[in-house]
C-alpha cells in the first residue's frame, strides 16, 4: 500500500466515524437491513447513497431480472480457473466493475471459492476448482481486478456450501484440518492477499452453528486472525436469528425489507439482549464498505482513478480460449486442417443451441449468443459445414425463447389492463418492486404472457409452465389446460426458479406458420412474505423426432465430412443452483451418437459443453476431446478460433476428471439426519486419487495445447523454484509450470503430494524460458489442532516441476529445517 494509499484509509476512516456519530439507533439498524432484493437504504443525512448489490460472478445481472438490461457473459468460473492465470482474472475482474458501473452496481456478489468435493454439486460449474492453491490464486485475481475498478466484491459462500442438497438447513461436518487446509484456505489467500470489500455468508451449519451466527469463524478466524475489515453480507434469505446474526458477526441482512435486522434489532438493543456496540461496529463495516465504493460523500473512494476501459466482446472471447482444455489430441487431429475443399459435420443440439452459462442467481442475459454453429458459419467457406442434431439431451419444456414474441399483460380484478412488460426469453422474474410501469402489488391481479410463436419444425409442440401457483394455458385460441401448481416438499424458496418443469398441454402445429399463445398467471397473495416476487415461465418443447432416426442422420452427414465435431452438453436439469446432481452421465442419447459417429468417421472431435466433469465412455474411441465448460456468450467464435488454429486451446484441468461417477472420491452429497460429513478429510480430488490409487480419465492440470514442451531444468529452495522449460513445437504457446511437492519422511498424516505453486510461462518455437516460481511458507505447513496453530513440517521433500498432477517432468529434494 502507498503513502497516499494509507492517507485515504486515514481520512476514510474519519469519515466513517463522524458519518456513524450521526446515526441513531433505528436509523442504523435500517442500515442493516436490505430495502428491497438488492439493496440498502440511502441515508441522505449522512451523503450516504443507497448502496446496491448484484450478482455475480460471470456477469453483472443489475437490479433486473430481465433480458431486458443485457450484460456481458464471461465463461463460467471452472474456464476461468482452467487458464491457471490469476492476472487474467484480474482483467476479468476490470471488466466486470466496468459492467456493475454501467449498472450503477456498487457490490457484486462474487466470487464463489467453495471447493469441487464433489463432482455432483450442483454449482460446480460457479465454483473453481478441487484444490485450494489454485482457487486462492484465481479468486484473489478476480477480487482485485474488480475492486481495481472501484468496486467491491463479497467471496461467497463462507464456509462448507460444497454442494446444494438441504442447503438451508444442512450441517457440514468438518474436522479442523480440512476445513483450515482446504475449505477455509482459498478465502484466507484472498482475504489476506487481495483483501475484499465484502464476504458472504452461507446458508448452511458448520459443525453445528449456522455460518451467519458463526462468531469463531467469522469475528475469531475472518476478522480477527486475518484482519478482514469489510462487510459481511448474509447470503439471500439465509439471516434467520437477530441476536444470533449480530453477535455471530453478520453485518447485513439480505434481502428486505422484512429481515431479522432493521426494527428487530433495535428493539433486541433496547431489551438489553444486544450491546449497541455490536449494532455500530456492524454500521462502520456497511459505512467501509459504501466509502470505499465511492457511495459516501466526502470519504475518498478505495480508488482515485479508474482503469482503461475494457472491451466486453473481445475479453469474453479470449477468456473462453484460454479456458478451453485440450485433454486428447490423437494424431494432432486439432486443429483442424481447413484446406480448400475439406468439410466439417457439426453435430449436436448444442452446437446450435448453446449453453453458455450456468443456471441460478449466476444467471445473465447476454445482449448476443454466439453458438458453435455461428461461429463455424463464420469462420468457414461456404458450403464447407453441414449441421445436424444427432440427439437432443433435453427431453424436458425449456423456457419459449426461440421463435417467440411475447410480452407480459398485467391486469387487475376487473381485468382491466394496468400496464405491460416486454419478456424476451418467455419467464417473468419480477422481484421487489421491479413490476411494469403502472403496475403495484396492491392491484395486480393477474398476467397474461401472449404473443405469437412461429415453430421452426411441424409437428407435435409441448407446452409446459414453470413455477407455483394457479395457471390457465392456450394456443391457436384453445384453452389446453387450466389448473394449480403447489409448492413441493422441500420447501426451498427459490423453487419456482429451480422447480421441475411441467408439462401441460400438447399440440400439432406446422413449420413456419404463427400461432398465438396465451399464458394467464393469477397473482396470490403475498402479504406476509420476506419478499415480493412474481416469478413463472412459459415453456416449450420441439417436436421429439425418432432417436435412432436422429443419430443415422447424423453419422451419415459425419460419413460423408472429413472431420465431424459432436458438442455433448448437460442441461439446465442437470447443472444448476438450487440441487446437486445424481450421476455424471450425459443426459440423453449423447453417448450413443459420439460412438455412432466416431464409428462412422475416424477424424471425431468431441467438445464438450459442460460446467462439470461428464462421464465420456468413448474418449478413447474418438480423435479428440475439446473441454469448451460453459463458454459464456462468445464461446462459438472462440471455438472457431480453437479449432480451426486460429488460437492454442490454453486450458488446464482445475479439477480432476473421472473416468465413472464410482471413481469419484466424493460421491455422497445427501445429508444424512440434517448432517454431510466431510468423512474423506483432506482427501478430495486429486489427493484422494492418488491415496486410493485410482487413475481418473485426465488428471488435475492436464491441457494439451498445440506446441509441446521440454523440462530443462529445475532448482528448487524453501521460497523459490526455478524451471526451465523449451518449446520443442511449431507454434507460440504457452505452459503452465505445476510445482508439486511430495513429502519423503512424512510423520504427520498428508497427502502424497499437493499443488503448491505454478506459473504460466509463453514461448515461441525453439524459444526457452524460465519460470521462477515463489513458494509459500504455507505449503510447508499443516494446521495443529492441538495447538490451533499453522506449524511447519520439516524433512525432505521431492519438489516436483510437472505438466500436470499425472505428468512430472523433473524432480529434486529439498532438505526442510
Ligand atoms: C445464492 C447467492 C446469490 C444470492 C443472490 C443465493 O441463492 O446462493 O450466491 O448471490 O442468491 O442472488
Amino acid at each position: 500500500m502507498t503513502d497516499a494509499d494509507q492517507a485515504r484509509d486515514r481520512i476514510r476512516e474519519d469519515a466513517v466515524e463522524a458519518a456513524l456519530d450521526k446515526l441513531d439507533l433505528d436509523t442504523k439498524t435500517r442500515l442493516l437491513a436490505g430495502q428491497d432484493m438488492w439493496s440498502l437504504p440511502a441515508l441522505p443525512e449522512i451523503g450516504l447513497h443507497s448502496l446496491v448489490m448484484s450478482d455475480g460472478p460471470v456477469g453483472v445481472r443489475g437490479v433486473r431480472w430481465s433480458a431486458d438490461d443485457p450484460s456481458v457473459a464471461l465463461p463460467s468460473p471452472t474456464a476461468l480457473a482452467a487458464a491457471w492465470d490469476p492476472e487474467l482474472a484480474r482483467r476479468a475482474g476490470r471488466l466486470l466493475a466496468q459492467e456493475a458501473r454501467r449498472k450503477g452496481v456498487h457490490v457484486l456478489l462474487a466470487p464463489t471459492v467453495n471447493l469441487h468435493r464433489s463432482p455432483l454439486g450442483g454449482r460446480h460449474f460457479e465454483c473453481y476448482s478441487e484444490d485450494p492453491c489454485l482457487t486462492g490464486a484465481v479468486g484473489s485475481g478476480y477480487v482485485a481486478g474488480v475492486q481495481d475498478g472501484g468496486v467491491g466484491t463479497t467471496v461467497k459462500h463462507f464456509v462448507g456450501n460444497d454442494a446444494e442438497t438441504d442447503r438451508f438447513t444442512v450441517d457440514s461436518v468438518i474436522a479442523p484440518r480440512p476445513l483450515r487446509e482446504l475449505y477455509l484456505a482459498p478465502f484466507e489467500a484472498i482475504v489476506t492477499g487481495a483483501r475484499p470489500w465484502g464476504v458472504m455468508t452461507a446458508y448452511n451449519r458448520v459443525n453445528g452453528t449456522t455460518m451467519t451466527e458463526h462468531r469463531h469463524l467469522v469475528n475469531e478466524v475472518l476478522r480477527g486472525e486475518w484482519g478482514f475489515d469489510g462487510a459481511n453480507v448474509s447470503d439471500w434469505m439465509a439471516a434467520r436469528s437477530t441476536t444470533g446474526d449480530i453477535l455471530g458477526g453478520m453485518d447485513v441482512a439480505m434481502p428486505g425489507p422484512a429481515t431479522v435486522y432493521g426494527p428487530a434489532l433495535a428493539e433486541a438493543v433496547r431489551a438489553g439482549e444486544v450491546p449497541e456496540a455490536a449494532v455500530d461496529a456492524a454500521v462502520r463495516n456497511v459505512l467501509r464498505l459504501a466509502a470505499r465504493a465511492g457511495a459516501l460523500e466526502g470519504a475518498p473512494a478505495a480508488v482515485a482513478s479508474l482503469p482503461a476501459l475494457v472491451d466486453g466482446q473481445a475479453l469474453a472471447r479470449e477468456l473462453a480460449v484460454r479456458g478451453f482444455v485440450l485433454v486428447r489430441n490423437e494424431d494432432a487431429a486439432l486443429p483442424l486442417e481447413v484446406s480448400a475443399g475439406r468439410t466439417v459435420a457439426l453435430i449436436g443440439a448444442a452446437a446450435r443451441d448453446a449453453r453458455v452459462l450456468g443456471g441460478g442467481s449466476a444467471t445473465v442475459f447476454p445482449e448476443r449468443v454466439v453458438s458453435p454453429l455461428d461461429g463455424l458459419t463464420a469462420a468457414l467457406p461456404d458450403g464447407a459445414l453441414t449441421y445436424a442434431v444427432g440427439a437432443d439431451p433435453s427431453d424436458e419444456p425449456v423456457p419459449a425463447d426461440r421463435g417467440f414474441r411475447l410480452r407480459a399483460v398485467c391486469r387487475d380484478a376487473s381485468g382491466a389492463v394496468l400496464g405491460e412488460g416486454s419478456l424476451p426469453t418467455g419467464q417473468v422474474q419480477w422481484i421487489g418492486d421491479d413490476l411494469p410501469a403502472g403496475v403495484s402489488y396492491e392491484t395486480l391481479a393477474s398476467i397474461e404472457v401472449r404473443g405469437t410463436f412461429v415453430p421452426r419444425e411441424g409437428g407435435e409442440h409441448t407446452f409446459g409452465t414453470r413455477g407455483l401457483g394457479a395457471f390457465e394455458l392456450a394456443v391457436g385460441g384453445r384453452t389446453l389446460w387450466s389448473g394449480v401448481q403447489p409448492m413441493g416438499d422441500e420447501a426451498d424458496p427459490f423453487e419456482a426458479f429451480f422447480g421441475a418443469p411441467s408439462e401441460r398441454a400438447r399440440i400439432a402445429l406446422a413449420a413456419g406458420e404463427p400461432v398465438e399463445v396465451s399464458l394467464t398467471f393469477r397473482v396470490p397473495d403475498m402479504a406476509g412474505l420476506p419478499v415480493r416476487a412474481i416469478m413463472f415461465s412459459l415453456l416449450h418443447l420441439g417436436p421429439r423426432r425418432d432417436a435412432d432416426a436422429l443419430i443415422d442422420e447424423a453419422v451419415a452427414a459425419a460419413r460423408a465430412a472429413d472431420t465431424a465435431v459432436v458438442v455433448v452438453a448437460t442441461t439446465e436439469r442437470v447443472e444448476s443452483e438450487g440441487f446437486d446432481r445424481t450421476d455424471l452421465a450425459l443426459p440423453g442419447r449423447q453417448d450413443d451418437l459420439v460412438r455412432a459417429v466416431a464409428a462412422a468417421n475416424p477424424r471425431t472431435v468431441v467438445v464438450v459443453n459442460a460446467g462439470s466433469p461428464v462421464e465420456m465412455p468413448w474418449r478413447e474411441d474418438v480423435a479428440a476431446v475439446l473441454l469448451g465448460w460453459f463458454p459464456g456468450q462468445e464461446g462459438g467464435a472462440a471455438l472457431a478460433d480453437v479449432l480451426l488454429g486460429a488460437e492454442e486451446p490454453g486450458g488446464r484441468l482445475p479439477t480432476t476428471w473421472p473416468a465413472r461417477f464410482a471413481d469419484a472420491p466424493v460421491t455422497e452429497v445427501v445429508p444424512v439426519d440434517g448432517r454431510l460429513e466431510y468423512r474423506e478429510g483432506l482427501f478430495i480430488g486429486y489427493r484422494a486419487y492418488e491415496r486410493n490409487g485410482i487413475v481418473p480419465a485426465f488428471p488435475f492440470g492436464h491441457g494439451l495445447g498445440y506446441t509441446d514442451w521440454a523440462y530443462e531444468s529445475l532448482e528448487a529452495t524453501a521460497d523459490t523454484v526455478r524451471v526451465r522449460v523449451t518449446n520443442t513445437g511449431t507454434r507460440p504457446g504457452r505452459e503452465v509450470v505445476q510445482v508439486y511437492l511430495a513429502p519423503l519422511d512424512d510423520a504427520v498424516e498428508r497427502p502424497a503430494s499437493w499443488l503448491a505453486a505454478f506459473a504460466g510461462v509463453q514461448a515461441g518455437p525453439g524459444e526457452s524460458v524460465e519460470a521462477e516460481i515463489a513458494l509459500p511458507a504455507r505449503a510447508f505447513e499443516i494446521w495443529d489442532e492441538e495447538a490451533r496453530a499453522w506449524r511447519r513440517i520439516g524433512g525432505t521433500y521431492e519438489v516436483r516441476a510437472s505438466r500436470s498432477h499425472g505428468d512430472t517432468r523433473l524432480t529434486t529434494t529439498l532438505d526442510l529445517a
